[in-house]
């Protein structure tokens, strides 16, 4: 029998992304309008039951890898708990997070044998950092990520690069890995709901590695292997103790080895980041029927390209072909 998880091009859906929440704690301009989006009501948010009931569902057919995501993941109120049950799951947890609390987390994300952290980092001037996250967590930020390495996590920085207001600081993001052991990934900006995303606003991969190739030497910059499945393309500075990745959605898409899919706070399967189809496993479950038809049917209904935005012209007017949420409410 055909597993639930593989698509019509065979792609094995292995990684699944959770939005524990909607609410953030930071106000990025890149994932959510100014103005703040309409949330849920309480009742339509999976309880931590919920949450692990799914999430086991996906397990038993073939999920090996579960990212928690938000909004802000460990701003939900029982978030101890979703960690604490998620983890008897035999399933790599990971966690994405902004790191403005993480450090009062550190005992339990050790406790869950979290050992993967994705932190959002997009500026190391505190004032742009404030300025594009529209608060003032700078310090405490960049200290909890000196803290996530002193304790041993494996982090990852995730930059967002926003033409003319951080692209300028890509180099002195390499060289923050000449001493610390992390992985700093160049994001290109992604259109979603309400974040005014622009072409000419986006950096593009070829972009980043034209500074790469002004700061350093050729032998210094070497491409390294990159995981399976990987989001980012990979490269190191000799002789640096950290690493440095582009992640190039818009500009290269790397959905033929696609193995993700994504649970909202809310309950809904999304079967691609880009797609606005959603299928509503949380009142299947509450109705106390199975939720696998419904799961097969959404991977099904996989688009092979960016949720059918397969040009940069379908990107560029979304409303023409889909509607898809805000980032805070994907969660990445
Ligand atoms: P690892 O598990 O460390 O590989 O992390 P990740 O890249 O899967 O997750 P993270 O939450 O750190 O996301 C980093 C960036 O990659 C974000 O901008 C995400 O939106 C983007 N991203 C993650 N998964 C996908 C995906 O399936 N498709 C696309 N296009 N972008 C993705
Ligand atoms: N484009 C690209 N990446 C984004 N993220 C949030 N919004 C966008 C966007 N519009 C990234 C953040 C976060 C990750 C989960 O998603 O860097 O770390
Ligand atoms: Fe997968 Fe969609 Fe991302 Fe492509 S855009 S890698 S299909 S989630």
């Amino acid at each position: 029998r055909k597993n639930i998880l593989t698509d019509t091009f065979g792609r094995k859906h292995s990684y699944l992304r959770i939005s524990l929440t909607e609410l953030c704690n930071l106000r990025c301009t890149y994932c959510m309008p100014e103005e703040g989006i309409p949330l849920s009501p309480k009742s339509h948010i999976m309880s931590f039951d919920e949450v692990y009931t799914i999430a086991k569902t996906f397990v038993d057919n073939g999920v090996t890898k579960i990212r928690l995501t938000g909004g802000e993941p460990l701003v939900r109120k029982d978030v101890n708990i979703v960690l604490e049950k998620l983890a008897t799951l035999p399933v790599e947890l990971s966690i994405t997070t902004n790191a403005v609390i993480v450090h009062r987390f550190i005992d339990t994300l050790k406790a869950c044998s979290i050992r993967n952290i994705n932190v959002s980092l997009d500026s190391l001037i505190a004032e742009k950092f404030n300025k594009i996250t529209r608060r003032n967590n700078f310090e405490v930020v960049y200290n909890n990520i000196l803290l996530l390495v002193k304790e041993g996590f494996n982090v990852k920085l995730n930059a967002v690069l926003i033409k003319g207001f951080n692209d300028n600081e890509i180099v002195d993001f390499i060289n923050l890995t000449k001493t610390l052991p992390i992985s700093v990934r160049f994001i290109e900006f992604m259109p979603f709901d309400g974040n005014k995303w622009n072409k000419e606003k986006m950096v593009s991969y070829a972009e980043v590695m034209e500074y790469v190739n002004n700061a350093f030497t050729k032998d210094e910059v070497l491409r390294i292997q990159d995981a399976p499945n990987d989001t980012s393309k990979n490269y190191k500075i000799k002789g640096y103790k950290g690493s440095f990745a582009i992640i190039s959605s818009v500009t290269n898409p790397f959905c033929d080895s696609c193995n993700r899919i994504r649970l909202t706070a809310n309950g809904q399967l999304k079967n691609c980041l880009f797609s606005n189809s959603e299928s509503d496993l949380l009142t299947t479950l509450r109705e106390g029927k199975d939720i696998k038809p419904i799961i097969q049917k959404a991977i099904q209904a996989k688009f092979k390209v960016r949720g059918g935005m397969d040009t940069l012209e379908k990107l560029e007017k979304p409303q023409l072909h889909t509607k898809n949420r805000s980032m805070i409410t994907i969660g990445g």
